[in-house]
């Protein structure tokens, strides 16, 4: 995550955060300042035509999404990559665990490239697999396993999408996590729903759109014994939430949208169901990112929006979207620090070294691996709706 101290105000065009980059590039990458990078991988993308489809996620740098053949929320970009048995080679703009659903869900003859190995995510790193097992052991001692179904965010590592698959659960994103949760509560009599790594798209979920209530919810803690929770709590538990947290939409705080609906009248508070709890229950609307972009485009010209998000998405709206108000819901500069490592040199290098037929960065999921991590994303495609 990258902060910087910047008042509240209306976002314009101009903030490049190539500029407050800074970083060197080792090896092979092209330098930042070389003035050739968009012709280069302009010329890269070309020679590949068809071999290769490159995925956007909308929180990258417009300077990666200008090469993106599509752009999407992580739902749609996971359907994207399914739909093109075509393409040689998906280049994925987006983080690790994004590249490895992409894996999971083509066929063994495409190869999925993720520009920087270094693209993780933070919340996707709190929940281990040995951490979950060890979670699962202790509901059997509980007593309640047999009623527990898993659900995991997207936002999590291949392995995890495996676990659920393996115990009968399921993926979601921010886009389905309501149907998830519907399906999740039908799969058995007196269901439990273990919900990782995000506790607040979990909360969120089950208390604004499913109608259950705070007191239906406990949060497993990983670092203490038996999560921090006694057998009885286990067991008054509908939501079992797994103490994770996207560490960009955990900044976001009800301070600021009270100052916001003081100083701008008639604003509306837009934000994803990452944000805290007490910071959705403030909100006009929430939804996941594709929901944000329909949301502002169908918005009349002339509204005010504070948007609750990625700062190269809030930037990208704002500037598509002059005839509107956009500010960024927060007082300081906050981009995805690891959504950010994917820049042009590194996409320029990943396209020239395929070019030259060198795939570089493979993201390759083991088959067992992925044969149960396909279970549980294809239970989530096959959900109803959106
Ligand atoms: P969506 O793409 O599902 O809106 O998720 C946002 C996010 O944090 C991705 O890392
Ligand atoms: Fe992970 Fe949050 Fe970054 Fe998304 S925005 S990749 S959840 S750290």
């Amino acid at each position: 995550m990258t902060t910087v101290d910047l008042p509240l105000l209306p976002l314009g065009r101009g903030a490049d955060p190539l500029s407050e980059r800074g970083v060197e590039c080792p090896g092979d990458l092209p330098p930042a300042s070389d003035p050739a990078l968009v012709a280069r991988a302009r010329a890269a993308k070309d020679a590949l035509g068809e071999r290769v489809f490159v995925l956007g996620h909308h929180y990258q740098r417009d300077e990666v999404i200008a090469f993106a053949d599509v752009t999407g929320d992580s739902f749609k970009l996971a359907r994207e990559a399914a739909a093109r048995p075509q393409a040689e080679y998906i280049v994925f703009c987006g983080v690790h665990f994004m590249a490895e659903s992409a894996d999971i869900l083509t066929t063994p003859e495409q190869q999925v490239v993720l520009p920087d190995l270094a693209a993780g995510c933070s919340m996707a790193d709190m929940a281990r697999l040995a951490q979950v097992e060890d979670a699962w052991d202790a509901l059997a001692d509980a007593g309640v396993v047999d009623s527990v179904v898993p659900v995991t965010y997207m936002n999590s590592s291949a392995d995890i999408k495996a676990f659920c698959g393996r115990n009968g659960g399921v993926v979601c994103t921010s886009s389905n996590a309501e149907v998830a949760l519907e399906w999740a509560f039908e799969q058995k009599p007196d269901a439990k729903v273990l919900f990782f790594p995000d506790q607040h798209l979990g909360r969120n979920t089950a208390v604004l759109q499913l109608g259950l209530s705070l007191d239906d919810c406990v949060v497993w803690n990983p670092l203490r014994p038996h999560g921090g929770l006694t057998p009885e709590q286990l067991r008054a538990a509908k939501m079992i939430l797994w103490q994770g947290h996207c560490s960009v939409h955990g900044r976001f705080s009800p301070d600021v949208v009270d100052e916001l609906r003081a100083s701008v009248p008639g604003i509306n508070i837009l934000v994803h169901p990452e944000c805290r709890h007490e910071v959705v229950t403030k909100a006009d609307l929430v939804g996941s990112t594709e929901f944000i972009i329909k949301t502002i485009e169908a918005a009349p010209a002339g509204s005010s929006w504070a948007i609750g998000t990625e700062l190269n998405l809030v930037k990208r709206l704002a500037d598509a979207h002059p005839d509107k108000q956009i500010v960024f819901l927060d007082k300081t500069v906050c981009y995805c620090s690891t959504m950010n490592r994917i820049d042009l040199p590194h996409l320029v290098w990943a396209l020239e070294s395929l070019a030259q037929g060198t795939v570089v960065n493979r993201i390759e999921v083991d088959p067992e691996t992925q044969r149960w991590a396909l279970v549980a994303l294809e239970r989530m495609l096959a959900l109803p709706g959106r």
